[in-house]
């Protein structure tokens, strides 16, 4: 079983390649470049293949080359803010490139099966009333890359109808964990907290919209949900994977907070907020888990306490 992971360098792509090596399957990932190897620098048994997933021939030539079984397309600009200022980039970057491994796929005519890491963030302005979101929910994007992600999706749709290829969407809620990227909301008030923590900054945790709602899932939960996605889903389909609980950004800071013995107070940075926000994620996953048997099983708090450790242990 040979499996291809784009992105495989980035915080789900280097977690999916963990659980795949565990599982004794051939992994092949891409990376640019630029990329950043930290992630998967203890990952001996990897073949790793530069390819500019937005050029059309370096994707054809790897896609040709490789004849993968498994398809993990986690390659994408994931950041919701970064798509304000690079509109154009973030919705290229992430069609693009999914566009040019369909094609791939199709003009070689390999049976390959496709994951495509879909996201909540398409169901973007949800009313309190239409939770727990099922796959079902109208889709409301509010932000370039939750747009971004819609056509992802309904790309994956389109290529499993016009030309019959095995391509499963994934629409997974916010998930966390050891190596998130900084940027990111938990990641990013763990690494300050820790920070604080060492002395290496004055203890003022500066935060963002501490009000909006998001279901949060353990990154090893969610690779083990993408491996599902392709050995039990059915083509044409899209998942919701989830926790099934949410809470607010400030209940999760209190948390992390908790974990901490310094004393810490809280400033609100305007440059943290953003033109529309996302106020309440709250997935369902029972369709997922009715086809496939998972359900997430680390604790948040669990999750929580892992990524605190790794920020601590961060030189
Ligand atoms: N990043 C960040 N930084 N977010 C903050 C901060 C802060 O200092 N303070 C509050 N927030 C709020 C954001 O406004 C948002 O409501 C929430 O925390 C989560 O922000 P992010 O962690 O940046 O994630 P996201 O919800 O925008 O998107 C993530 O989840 C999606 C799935 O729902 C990303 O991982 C996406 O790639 C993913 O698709």
């Amino acid at each position: 079983m040979k499996a291809l992971v784009t992105g495989i360098s980035g915080f789900v792509g280097s977690h999916m390649a963990e659980f795949l090596l565990q599982r004794n399957v051939e992994v092949i990932g891409t990376i640019r470049h630029r990329s950043r190897m930290d992630h998967i620098k203890h990952l001996n048994d990897i073949r790793l293949v530069e390819c500019e997933l937005r050029d059309p021939f370096s994707v054809e030539n790897l896609i040709q080359e490789i004849k993968p079984d498994l398809i993990f397309h986690l390659a994408a600009q994931s950041f919701v803010p970064t798509s304000w200022n690079s509109p154009i980039d973030t919705i290229h970057n992430n069609v693009a490139g999914q566009v040019n491994i369909m094609e791939a796929l199709r003009r070689f005519d390999l049976p390959a099966k496709m994951q495509i890491a879909c996201s909540s963030e398409e169901y973007g302005h949800v009313e309190p009333h239409e939770t727990p979101i099922l796959e079902t929910n109208p889709l409301r994007p509010l932000s370039p890359y939750a747009v971004s992600k819609v056509a992802q999706d309904y790309l994956g749709y389109q290529y499993h109808k016009s030309y019959g290829l095995h391509i499963i969407a994934t629409r997974t809620f916010n998930h966390t964990g050891p190596r998130r990227g900084e940027n990111f909301v938990t990641s990013n008030f763990a690494k300050q907290i820790a920070q604080i923590e060492k002395g290496k900054k004055s203890p003022v945790l500066h935060v963002g919209n501490l009000t909006a709602k998001r279901d949060f899932t353990d990154v090893r939960d969610v690779v083990r949900a993408y491996w599902l996605a392709l050995e039990k889903g059915r083509p044409g389909e899209t998942y919701n994977i989830a926790s099934g609980t949410c809470c607010t950004i400030r209940e999760m800071l209190d948390l992390l907070l908790s974990y901490s013995n310094v004393k810490i107070s809280i400033q609100e940075d305007p440059a943290r907020l953003r033109p529309s926000d996302v106020e309440i994620l709250l997935g369902d996953y029972s369709k997922f888990h009715a086809e496939t048997g998972w359900k997430p099983e680390i604790p948040f708090e669990t999750t929580m306490k892992d990524l605190l450790q790794y920020w601590r242990d961060q030189p």
